[in-house]
């Protein structure tokens, strides 16, 4: 779903952005490495700075982003629009991801797979969107954290089936992509990190 004006607001400022670069993409980087050459998904890219980050940190050689929210497809492409055919953006569902079986070396998760209803959907999107030994990098927030008072006052997210980093974690093997111990939590469980290669 599309974030609120809040949450709008909390993802388009330099503070987040500041935080994406310099916090959770050193720790993707260490739990899994670069991507040097490689094709990637960012799913949710909201205003780029996922893709930004993909491209200059992680070396990707082409990076295709989406999002549900055409207005942040919008604001992703001003950003990047220096990066020419490196880059491909779209607005999309990652429950419904519109590229064929295989496509990608690796998938980036910024914070996107607990906006999503059927989460569980857009982890197997991510799946067959990957080719065999692909990586998922992701950074996702649980239900520890939307059950906070916070998070329920100012901000909207889907109420049914949420998931804590041991599900989340589950989920993603019975789908047949292998975290093992390339997996952290932050901030009392609120946040998961990891990368889980495509079996
Ligand atoms: C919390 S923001 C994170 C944005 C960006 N990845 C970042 O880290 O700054 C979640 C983003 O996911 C997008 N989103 C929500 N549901 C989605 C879906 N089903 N498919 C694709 N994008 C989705 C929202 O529009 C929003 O831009």
């Amino acid at each position: 779903m599309k974030l609120n004006a809040v949450e709008t607001a909390l993802m388009n400022n330099p503070v987040r952005a500041a935080f994406q670069r310099h916090y959770e993409a050193r720790l993707l980087e260490r739990l899994g490495g670069r991507t040097p050459g490689e094709r990637v998904l960012e799913v949710g890219c909201g205003r780029g700075v996922g893709t930004e980050i993909i491209l200059e940190r992680f070396g990707a050689a082409h990076v295709t982003a989406f999002d549900l929210d055409p207005a942040m497809v919008a604001r992703a492409g001003e950003r990047l629009a220096r990066y020419g055919d490196r880059v491909s953006l779209s607005v999309g569902d990652a429950e419904k991801i519109e590229a064929p079986d295989g496509a990608f070396d690796a998938v980036f998760d910024f914070g996107i797979i607990h906006h999503v209803p059927d989460w569980r959907a857009a982890v197997a999107e991510i799946r067959r969107v990957l080719r065999p030994q692909g990586r998922f990098f992701f950074e996702d927030v649980t239900r520890h954290a939307l059950d906070r008072w916070s998070y329920r006052t100012f901000l909207e997210h889907p109420s049914e089936d949420r998931f804590g980093a041991f599900g989340f974690v589950t989920a993603l093997e019975a789908a047949g992509l292998h975290a093992g111990d390339n997996v952290v939590t932050r901030v009392f469980g609120d946040f998961v990190f990891g990368v889980a290669t495509k079996a």
